[in-house]
C-alpha cells in the first residue's frame, strides 16, 4: 500500500512540474528519460496478467462474476480506495460503497498483491458499458487465479445476499428498480389450510435441487393464479417474492414483439427468479392457436413458416417454449406465474398436466381470511360480532380488498367498523337474492 502511494505522489509531482516548466526544457531533460520509461512500462506490462469482468457478455447475457466483483469490491473500498461513490436509498440506513470510475484497488491475498481497477466506457445512443480490470504479476497466476477468483465469487455472493434489496424488473427487463411491496404470507387473507400448502410446496421447490437433478428435470415451477379481481393476486406474487427472496420480473407480453425477443428476455432473466405473466388470457392473442390449425389443413408446410415469421407477436407455441422447453433451460430455480381472471378462457394446453404444477384459485373472502384482516387492521382477535360475520360472509362473495377497505376505514373503532362490514355484507345478500 505505501509503496503504491508513493509513486502515485511522484507521479503527481512529474505532472505538476511538466505544468510549470516550459515544454522546451522538459523535452530537453526527459525526452531521453521518457524512451526509456515507456520501454520500461511495455516491460512491466509484459511481467503483469491482466484479466477483464464485463457486466454483459457479447452485449445481452449478463455475467454473473461482474456483481460478485461489486459486492466484493464495495467493502474492500469502504477501507481502502482512496475514491469511492457512496450511495445510499430512500428506505435504508445502510450506506454503500462502490469503487469509483477509473479508480484503482490493491489487495493482497496470500501475501500476493492484485490490483483492481473499474473502467466505464461511455457509448452514445447505448447504456455505459462497464466493466472491472483484475492484474497481478504473471508468476502468480497460476497459483492463485481459480483460487482468488473462487474466494471473490463467495464473498461477492455472501455479501450480495446480507445486503441485496429484491429488484421488480419490468418491460425490457434491462432495468430494475427495489421491490418492497409489504405482503408477506402472515399478512396475506387468504385459507389458512390453503396458504400451508402453498408454503409447503415453495419449501419444497427450494429444497429440489437434487431431486430435480436426479429426475433430469428443469428445475423450475409453474403457478397459475385465478380467480376474480381483487382477490390478492399481486399480494400473493410479493408474498412469495418474500418467502423465496428471489427478484421478480413482470413479464407485459403486449410489449413483447414476437418468439425471438420473448426467448432473448429468458435469457436476461438470472437463476432465483419469479417470472409473472399477469391477466394471461388478455394478453396472449388465443385465437392464434385455433387460426393456425385451420391453415395447417389448408395450407402447405412451406406457408405456414412463412406466416410464423410474418405475424409479429408472440405465439401459444412460443410462450410454452418459453415455460417448458428447450429454451426454459438455461438457468435454474425459476417460477413461472401465470394470473387470470378468467380461467375458462385459457387455452387447454396451457392447463394440460405438467405446464402448471399448482392451479390456486384465490376466491372470495372466507371466514378464517376475515380473521386476518381483522387482526392486522383492527388488532382484534375475538369480539362479539365475528359469529354474525361469520353467517353472513357465507355467500356474500366479498373479495378481501373489498373487506380490507371497510376495515381500514373504520379502523380506528373496530366496533365500528364490523357493524359497517355486516352491513355491507347484508346489502350484497340482498342485491343478489333480490
Ligand atoms: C419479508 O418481509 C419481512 C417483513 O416485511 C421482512 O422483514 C423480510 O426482510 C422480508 N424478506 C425478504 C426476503 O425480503
Ligand atoms: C382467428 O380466426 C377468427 C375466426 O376464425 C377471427 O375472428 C380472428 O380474427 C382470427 N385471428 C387472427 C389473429 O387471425
Ligand atoms: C417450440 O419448440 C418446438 C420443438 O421444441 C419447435 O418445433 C417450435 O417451432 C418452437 N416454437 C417456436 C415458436 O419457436
Ligand atoms: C444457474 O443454474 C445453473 C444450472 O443449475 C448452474 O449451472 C449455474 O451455476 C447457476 N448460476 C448461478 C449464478 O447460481
Ligand atoms: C365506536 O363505534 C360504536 C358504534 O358505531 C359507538 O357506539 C362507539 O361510541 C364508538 N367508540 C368510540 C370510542 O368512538
Amino acid at each position: 500500500m505505501e509503496f503504491v502511494g508513493y509513486v502515485a505522489s511522484l507521479f503527481g509531482l512529474l505532472a505538476f512540474l511538466k505544468s510549470v516548466v516550459p515544454s522546451e526544457i522538459w523535452d530537453v531533460c526527459f525526452g531521453f528519460a521518457k524512451s526509456h520509461l515507456s520501454f520500461l512500462s511495455t516491460y512491466l506490462n509484459k511481467l503483469h496478467s491482466s484479466f477483464y469482468i464485463y457486466e454483459y457478455d457479447e452485449g445481452f447475457v449478463r455475467n454473473d462474476l461482474y456483481p460478485c466483483v461489486k459486492w466484493h469490491l464495495s467493502s474492500l473500498s469502504s477501507a481502502h480506495a482512496s475514491a469511492a461513490t457512496l450511495f445510499s436509498a430512500s428506505d435504508t440506513s445502510k450506506i454503500r460503497f462502490r469503487l469509483a470510475e477509473d479508480e484503482a484497488l490493491m489487495e493482497m491475498f496470500d501475501g500476493v498483491a492484485v490490483w483492481w481497477q473499474h473502467h466505464v466506457k461511455r457509448r452514445q445512443d447505448e447504456d455505459d458499458e462497464r466493466y472491472f480490470s483484475l492484474r497481478m504479476r504473471a508468476s502468480h497466476r497460476q497459483l492463485l487465479l481459480g483460487r482468488f477468483l473462487n474466494y471473490v465469487r463467495a464473498h461477492g455472493k455472501e455479501l450480495e445476499l446480507q445486503n441485496r434489496e429484491k429488484q421488480l424488473y419490468t418491460s425490457d427487463f434491462s432495468r430494475s428498480i427495489p421491490f418492497h411491496h409489504p405482503a408477506t404470507f402472515d399478512t396475506l387473507a387468504l385459507d389458512p389450510v390453503q396458504k400451508q400448502e402453498i408454503v409447503d410446496d415453495l419449501r419444497e421447490f427450494m429444497e429440489g435441487e437434487e431431486f430435480y437433478k436426479r429426475a433430469g428435470r428443469t428445475w423450475k415451477r409453474g403457478y397459475l393464479l385465478y380467480g376474480p379481481p381483487g382477490t390478492g393476486k399481486s399480494s400473493m406474487i410479493a408474498a412469495i417474492s418474500n418467502f423465496t427472496g428471489y427478484d421478480v420480473y413482470d413479464l407485459e407480453l403486449t410489449a413483447v414483439s414476437n418468439n425471438n425477443d420473448l426467448r432473448q428476455l429468458l435469457m436476461i432473466t438470472t437463476n432465483k427468479s419469479i417470472i409473472v405473466i399477469e391477466d394471461i388470457d388478455c394478453s396472449l392473442d388465443l385465437s392464434d392457436r385455433a387460426n393456425k390449425s385451420v391453415s395447417q389443413s389448408t395450407n402447405s408446410k412451406e406457408d405456414i413458416g412463412k406466416k410464423e415469421l410474418e405475424t409479429s407477436h408472440v405465439t401459444l407455441s412460443g410462450l410454452l417454449n418459453f415455460t417448458d422447453g428447450l429454451w426454459s433451460c438455461c438457468g435454474s430455480e425459476r417460477i413461472f406465474i401465470f394470473t387470470t381472471n378468467h380461467i375458462g378462457k385459457l387455452d387447454p394446453a396451457l392447463l394440460r398436466a405438467g405446464r402448471m404444477d399448482m392451479h390456486i384459485l384465490l376466491s372470495y373472502c372466507t371466514f378464517s381470511a376475515f380473521k386476518l384482516l381483522a387482526k392486522n387492521y383492527l388488532e382484534v382477535l375475538e369480539h362479539d360480532l365475528f359469529a354474525e360475520v361469520e353467517r353472513e360472509m357465507e355467500g356474500a362473495n366479498f373479495t378481501p380488498a373489498a373487506v380490507s377497505e371497510i376495515l381500514i376505514q373504520h379502523r380506528k373503532n373496530a366496533t365500528a367498523a364490523l357493524e359497517n362490514l355486516l352491513a355491507a355484507l347484508k346489502s350484497a345478500k340482498f342485491n343478489t337474492c333480490s
